[in-house]
């Protein structure tokens, strides 16, 4: 093996119900004809078999064992390694990481790769030259949080109070189409209306996703009302939210912006809106726009209504791994769109993406000192 052949072991997820992959066959495929070594852990719970790895020519190995892989491999995964688990982690690992923000346990999550002299290259962090993410699973999101705000609005049309029940993960993007446009149209044909869908961020990749999945069932575009920042300039809280049944809040928050509704609002009796999807999902943040609910939900309980004095309580959807829905056309989109930087490892000391990612690494830890 020489450096210019970089080992990329993907790890088999173990969060539950985390179906998604760091790496497709398609995308693995790639990289093998390009001289890349690729190990890959079996796995129950990934939406690709373990045979469409091993049919483009990946090798196979127990779940759990990349532990004990070659020095030189590079880890890939998603989602955090398993929880309770303090060892140290000697190899380079590629994943999500979730502890460059100071959220809850970062140190004992850096320390770890501190401790055993690993690297972390954190997939959230990797950027192009003018500052955007290579690879986010954002569009995806925007499309589902949208399914499931314009399902649960003709699951209330047919079903009145009758609580909306969990949600699986859907194998084809075209069968999540395929049963909620049904839904809806019963819903539509009981209602003679289709429902007005308000989509906040419009412009960004969630808001994409959410705009498309509108259309995709059928709700014509004067249904589909798109804002982003040229339209919240005024400053909120924004009484025209009110007026549509269901809004799909999808902006990045990066700065304190003024509430777009508050629970105040939400006690007026004509108001229209009875499905918000927050898939920005700031819900601790201090500075969350919809400071309506307090918690998130799941898959499991996808919803949690509010209260609002006399008015109908307003269903609320707060889901912060969204595209899990679409776990194969997430990760394919998601893996595309990491395909170029993976390929740079070949010469990682000289690509921008890499070497970027590796000084993030020794500043965080370095912060963990000061
Ligand atoms: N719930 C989930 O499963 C999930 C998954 C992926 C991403 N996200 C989150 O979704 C959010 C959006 O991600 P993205 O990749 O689409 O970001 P993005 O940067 O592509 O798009 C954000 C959009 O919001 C707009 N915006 C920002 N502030 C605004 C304001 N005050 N008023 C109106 N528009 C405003 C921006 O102009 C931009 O068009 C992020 O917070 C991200 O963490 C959630």
């Amino acid at each position: 093996m020489t450096a210019s052949a970089p080992h990329l072991w993907l790890r088999a997820e173990t969060k539950k119900n985390e179906k998604r992959t760091a790496l497709t066959p398609k995308v693995a495929k790639t990289l093998l004809d390009n001289g890349f070594q690729i190990t890959v852990e079996k796995s129950t719970q990934g939406i690709f078999e373990d045979q469409d790895f091993a049919d483009v020519g990946c090798t196979l190995v127990e779940t759990g064992t990349w532990r004990t892989a070659p020095a030189d491999a590079y880890i890939i995964g998603l989602k955090e390694l398993p929880e309770n688990d303090f060892t140290p982690l000697p190899h380079k690992h590629i994943m999500f990481a979730h502890c460059y923000k100071q959220q809850g346990g970062w140190k004992d999550v850096l320390g770890r790769f501190e401790k055993g002299n690993g690297l972390l290259l954190d997939l959230e962090f990797l950027q192009d030259d003018k500052g955007r993410r290579v690879a986010a699973f954002g569009y995806y999101a925007g499309f589902a949080g949208s399914a499931i705000g314009i399902d649960i609005w003709a699951h209330k049309q047919l079903n009145g109070s009758a609580p909306y029940p969990s949600v699986k993960p859907f194998p084809h993007e075209d069968e999540l189409i395929a049963y909620v446009k049904e839904r809806l149209n019963t819903a539509a044909a009981k209602t003679g209306r289709l429902p007005r869908v308000m989509v906040m961020g419009a412009l960004g990749r969630c808001g994409t996703g959410a705009a498309d999945f509108a259309r995709r069932v059928g709700i014509p575009e004067e249904n589909i009302i798109k804002w982003d920042m040229a339209e919240t300039a005024k400053g909120g809280p924004f009484e025209e939210i009110l007026n549509h049944d269901i809004f799909v809040n999808c902006i990045y928050l990066s700065r304190p912006i003024p509430p777009f509704l508050t629970e105040a609002m939400l006690v007026k009796k004509d108001r229209v809106l009875s499905v918000l999807v927050d898939v920005s999902c700031d819900t601790t943040n201090p500075h969350n726009p919809i400071p309506v609910y307090h918690d998130a939900t799941t898959f499991d309980a996808p919803v949690l209504q509010t209260l609002a004095g006399d008015a109908e309580p307003l269903d609320v959807v707060a889901i912060d791994h969204l595209p899990t829905l679409l776990p194969r056309e997430a990760s394919e989109s998601f893996c595309t769109d990491l395909l170029s930087s993976l390929l740079a490892l070949k010469d990682r000391e000289n690509a921008r993406v890499w070497t970027d990612a590796e000084k993030l690494y020794h500043e965080k830890v370095q912060s963990m000192h000061a």
